[in-house]
């Protein structure tokens, strides 16, 4: 806990990366997922996607390299073109009217569009010396950590440290919880996702795009726990912190007459259990292995980088052509609020 103040400090005062930390814009917000629904426009439920700009309906391992397809990205690393997404947060008023919760940039990133905070990590965050080797995802590589279809909190802790942060500053880190933060947040709510750190060390997916990586053993990633023997391949630990801009909404007098929390995912969920994010890896060459091997902290002088305005020009065109701006009377794709 203490970990996660001092690196917040560092992102705020030194205004830096920490290990490798680093802001992506966003790319764009569609109703596509290439990984778990490759082909299908409109997927089920809206997404927020950042990175390189060759995100597309159909991403087929097979015939579609990231780093080659891509012209640009979003991520202030330029040779990142992977792909990261979750789903979108709405506010639900109490007359039943939908409203897109926008996403904000977090501090020291002013000025990126949307889009999240990433990291990538070889050691527990508040270890600077990060001296661990991990092994880098390899080209085709994808994953995805959650489930769309979780609704109670046993079926969400299958998923280690996927949490919200209630933001009553910039640099609120803790409590976190499984579930939305109750009440109103002044800053917002994060989204936290940690992906599985073991990899079976052999497939690039799997039918379910998570059983090719797996939980530490025993302990944490954090506390070194080690992997199984089924997926003894150590891997970065790939974080994502997206910051849902929640305070228009807070004005009691439009939340739930019950007392209960007014914010839905996408999916059509109000509990928070649903919480899922999907990765393609997508980095240009052995460009994440050689920073990895780097065990720098703070900085990465082996990347390249972009400003923050190059990265707000990188887009993808609008493939689904569906509008969701301003108060909707469902949410995209008709998801019943469950
Ligand atoms: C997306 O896929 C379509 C159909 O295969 C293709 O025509 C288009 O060029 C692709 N777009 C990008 C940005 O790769
Ligand atoms: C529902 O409530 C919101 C928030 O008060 C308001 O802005 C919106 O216009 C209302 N929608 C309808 C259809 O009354």
């Amino acid at each position: 806990m203490k970990g996660n103040t001092f690196i917040s400090a560092l992102g705020l005062f030194a205004g830096a990366q920490a290990l490798l930390r680093f802001g992506c814009s966003q790319l764009s917000v569609q109703r596509l997922d290439p990984l778990v629904n490759p082909g299908v426009s409109p997927s089920p439920h809206l997404h927020q996607i950042i990175g390189g700009n060759s995100f597309n309906v159909s991403m087929d391992p097979a015939n579609h390299d990231l780093a080659a397809l891509s012209t640009c990205t979003t991520c202030q690393f330029t040779e990142d073109f992977s792909n990261y997404w979750t789903a979108v947060l709405f506010f639900r008023a109490r007359n039943g009217s939908f409203h897109r919760v926008p996403q904000i940039a977090q501090a020291g990133m002013e000025g990126t569009k949307g889009g999240m905070v990433v990291y990538y990590m070889s050691d527990a965050l508040f270890d600077t010396a990060q001296r661990s080797k991990v092994t880098a995802f390899k080209p085709g590589f994808r994953m995805l950590v959650g489930d769309v279809s979780s609704k109670t909190r046993d079926q969400a802790r299958k998923y280690r440290q996927l949490s919200y942060t209630c933001m009553a500053n910039q640099a609120s880190r803790t409590p976190e919880t499984v579930e939305f933060p109750k009440g109103p947040c002044r800053l917002g709510i994060m989204a936290n996702h940690r992906f599985p750190t073991c990899w079976d060390g052999k497939n690039l997916d799997s039918p379910n795009h998570q059983d090719h990586v797996a939980y530490p053993e025993t302990g944490t990633f954090e506390s070194g726990g080690p992997c199984p023997a089924t997926h003894p391949v150590k891997i970065p630990q790939l974080m994502l912190e997206t910051v849902w801009d929640t305070s228009k909404f807070n004005n009691k007098a439009d939340w739930p007459e019950d007392g209960s929390q007014p914010f839905v995912w996408s999916s059509g969920d109000s509990t928070g259990f649903s919480d899922h994010a999907d990765y393609m890896f997508g980095w240009k060459d052995d460009s994440l292995q050689r920073a990895m091997d780097g065990h720098t902290y703070v900085s990465a002088p082996m990347l390249k980088t972009q400003t923050i305005a190059q990265q707000n020009k990188c887009t993808v065109r609008d493939m689904v052509n569906e509008n969701f701006d301003g108060w909707l009377d469902k949410l995209p794709g008709d998801n019943m609020v469950m």
